[in-house]
Parts: structure tokens; C-alpha cells; sequence
């Protein structure tokens, strides 16, 4: 894909933190159809007033490649690429941003310490990271205890209005600065958001022709902004996404396991590995424990990631069958029977004893001075 070809506003001045935000695709980095797709139906899209494209879902699997397919469009689009990280228990103030007082320095020396240097951060900032950001950067935190700090902050601020007439500054949320400059924003896993006014103020920010109102200002949407909503299909007993935030997109990827040449090939560019023949084995197996799990209710995930991380110990010289159970089995289930329910699936395709075949044929094609070097495609010579 040329590097050009996607661009979307080709005048546009970027500063030196905002270059640093547009994603570089690794070497790794394989372009999906999906990818391809999104890009030239936006790019179609782009300049067609109301039929503008500039809402995404991406809805499947875990570890499908949905969170790098949003970064992917960062790259091509060569726009900033930021995300937000949904949480059950968001306000509005997750959505749009906190108003904080700012303190005299004789008021914030009787703070407690963390309280002290939360509000310090957050002055010194210069207003391009949003607040959570500031403060997940100053003390550590997770976003979602950011969120949480910064709602204490707020309610002290509120309950301590006597006193000092103090001068408030106003905060924008991680949200807010993409739709504000103009940036790609990955939106991942609203489905868990259990307000509803949350929920009215996120959909209210996907209006094609919005604004946002802020309690200082009132905000347009930039014309560039995408959002990208990520999130995994709802499964029984989970909250299923929105139906008036759904309406809202206006192009959606089913996201599933990939096909198995994909796999293998991700696979290969993550890991250097390249014996094809074990590869595939591998990637059946995968396959096959997915559509098991799936089809008996079992909750843990086969998926790419466990793939990588199979293939990287295989290549490391794991014993394929062993490594199966560290690498893939345990990380879905450590249930006797639902181990067995998959197992029988493996030994039913025969898989397990290609996992085990392979282990034979390696150690035969060692002990007859077979080089066992990493990437030697006759390192696993066997039938299926
Ligand atoms: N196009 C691709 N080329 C190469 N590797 C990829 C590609 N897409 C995804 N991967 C790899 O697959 C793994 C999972 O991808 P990613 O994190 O994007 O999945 P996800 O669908 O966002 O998962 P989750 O639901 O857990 O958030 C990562 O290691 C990523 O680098
Ligand atoms: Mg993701």
C-alpha cells in the first residue's frame, strides 16, 4: 500500500508530539482486506458532505486484530491515533472532562500528598494531554483509577466552595482533544458503560455535524476525526453495545479468528519462524480448540495471541504438544472436563498426534545430524 494513497487532508500541519502520535506500522505488519477496504470506502467517502464516513465498528474476536486495524488507519490516514479504554462506572466527566479549581500553593500545602501532586501535574500540563493522561503519567495510575482521582478532586473541589473565591480550569477528556484536533480515536469496549447519560453524551459526540458542549466553550467536530469503536461480540450475560451508538457507525468489520493462511503469516512475520508445515498444525489446533470452546460454552479464549506465543515457544526448541497446555490450554481453562472436551476435539481431527509426531520427528532428524536450526523448513519433515 503506497504511502500516500489514503491521505486524507494532505495540507494539514502536524506539530512535532502530534507526528509522534501517528502509528508506524512495524515490519510486522500485514495489510488485512479489512483494512483495505475501510480505507478506500472512507477515502471514497471523504469529501461527500453527509455520506461521509467517519464512525467505525470493529466487532469480534479478542485478539482479532482490531486495536491494530485502528492504528493501521492511523498510519495510512496519517492522522493521530489515541484511545479511550471504557469502564463500567464512566460519567460524563470521563466523556467530556473535569473542571478543577486551581489552588493557591498555601491551599494545596494542606492536601494530602497524592491529592497535592495530582493538582500539581495537572497545572503544570500544558493542555495537550488530557487530564486522566496527565495523571496516569505523574503517579501511575491505571486510566481507570485516573478517572477516579480526578472525580475526588472534583467532589472535594465542590464540597470546599467557601472560603477563597478560586479560579476553575477546565480539563478536556482524551475524547474531546481528538474530536477538537482532529484525531483518530479508538473507542474500546463502550458496551460496558452502565450510565445512560454517559452513553447520550458519547452519542452525541458521533453526530457527523456535532458539537460538544463544554462547560467553558462549545466545541465542533473536527472534520477529520474518526472514531473507531472496538469491542467483542456480545456473548450470553454480556451487556451488548448500544443500539443508538451502533446506528451511529457508518461502516462495521465482523472481526473473527482469521483465516489460517493469515494466521500463518502473522505469525511468521512476528516470530521469524517459517516452517510451514508446523505452522499449520498449530494453527488447526487453534482453530479447532476456538470452534470447540465456542461450541461448548467454554469462556477462555484460542486465539492469535496464544498463537504467537506457541509458535515462539515451539521455534525455541518447547515440545509442541507440552507447550500446548502452557501456551494455549491453561490460558483458556484449568477445568478438568472442559479440558477434556477439547482435547477429545484435538484427538478426534487427530491433531494431538500430529503435535506429538512432530516431536518424534524432530528428535530422529537431531540424533541423524538434522540441523535443528531455527527457520529450517526440514527441521519438522512430516505427513499429516
Ligand atoms: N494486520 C496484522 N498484521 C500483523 N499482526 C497483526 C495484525 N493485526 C493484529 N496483529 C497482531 O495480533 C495480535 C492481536 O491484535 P490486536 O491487539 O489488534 O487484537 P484486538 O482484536 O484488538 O484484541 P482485543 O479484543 O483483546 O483488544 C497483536 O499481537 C497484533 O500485533
Ligand atoms: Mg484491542
Amino acid at each position: 500500500m503506497s504511502n500516500q494513497e489514503y491521505l486524507l487532508s494532505p495540507d494539514r500541519q502536524w506539530t512535532d508530539t502530534e507526528v509522534e502520535l501517528i502509528w508506524k506500522k512495524p515490519a510486522s505488519h500485514t495489510a488485512s482486506e479489512e483494512e483495505i477496504r475501510i480505507c478506500q470506502e472512507i477515502k471514497r467517502n471523504w469529501n461527500r458532505g453527509e455520506m461521509k464516513i467517519a464512525n467505525l465498528l470493529l466487532e469480534g474476536d479478542a485478539g482479532s486484530g482490531k486495536t491494530q486495524l485502528a492504528k493501521a488507519l492511523s498510519a495510512n490516514f496519517r492522522l493521530p491515533y489515541t484511545k479511550v479504554t471504557c469502564f463500567a462506572d464512566m460519567d460524563k466527566s470521563d466523556i467530556i472532562g473535569a473542571i478543577l479549581p486551581v489552588l493557591s500553593s498555601e491551599r494545596l500545602e494542606k492536601l494530602e500528598l497524592e491529592d497535592r501532586e495530582a493538582l500539581q501535574a495537572l497545572y503544570d500540563s500544558d493542555g495537550f494531554q488530557s487530564a486522566a493522561e496527565v495523571l496516569m503519567n505523574a503517579l501511575g495510575l491505571s486510566q481507570e483509577e485516573a478517572a477516579g482521582k480526578l472525580r475526588q478532586l472534583f467532589k472535594q473541589a465542590a464540597d470546599d466552595r467557601n472560603g477563597e473565591s478560586v479560579e476553575y480550569r477546565f480539563y478536556p477528556s482524551e475524547i474531546v482533544r481528538a474530536y477538537q484536533h482532529g484525531y483518530l480515536l479508538e473507542i474500546q469496549e463502550p458496551n460496558v458503560i452502565r450510565d445512560a447519560a454517559v452513553l447520550m453524551a458519547l452519542n452525541s459526540a458521533l453526530e457527523l455535524d456535532g458539537s460538544l458542549n463544554l462547560p467553558t466553550e462549545v466545541i465542533r467536530r473536527h472534520p477529520d476525526f474518526i472514531a473507531v469503536i472496538t469491542t467483542n461480540r456480545s456473548y450470553a450475560g454480556a451487556r451488548p453495545l448500544n443500539e443508538a451508538l451502533r446506528d451511529r457507525v457508518q461502516h462495521s468489520e465482523k472481526m473473527d479468528l482469521p483465516a489460517k493462511a493469515v494466521m500463518i503469516e502473522r505469525a511468521m512475520a512476528k516470530t521469524g519462524y517459517r516452517n510451514e508445515e508446523v505452522l499449520d498444525v498449530l494453527a488447526q489446533t487453534i482453530i479447532v480448540l476456538d470452534q470447540t470452546a465456542r461450541a461448548n460454552a467454554i469462556k477462555g479464549i484460542a486465539g492469535m495471541r496464544s498463537y504467537f506465543y506457541w509458535v515462539d515457544a515451539v521455534a525455541g526448541g518447547a515440545a509442541a504438544a507440552e507447550s500446548l497446555y502452557y501456551k494455549v490450554i491453561y490460558k483458556m481453562t484449568t477445568d478438568s472436563e472442559e479440558i477434556k472436551l477439547l482435547e477429545d476435539a484435538l484427538r478426534d481431527r487427530r491433531l494431538l498426534e500430529s503435535l506429538h509426531e512432530m516431536e518424534i520427528k524432530k528428535k530422529t532428524s537431531s540424533r541423524h545430524g538434522g540441523d535443528a536450526g531455527l527457520g529450517n523448513d526440514r527441521r519438522f519433515r512430516f505427513c499429516l
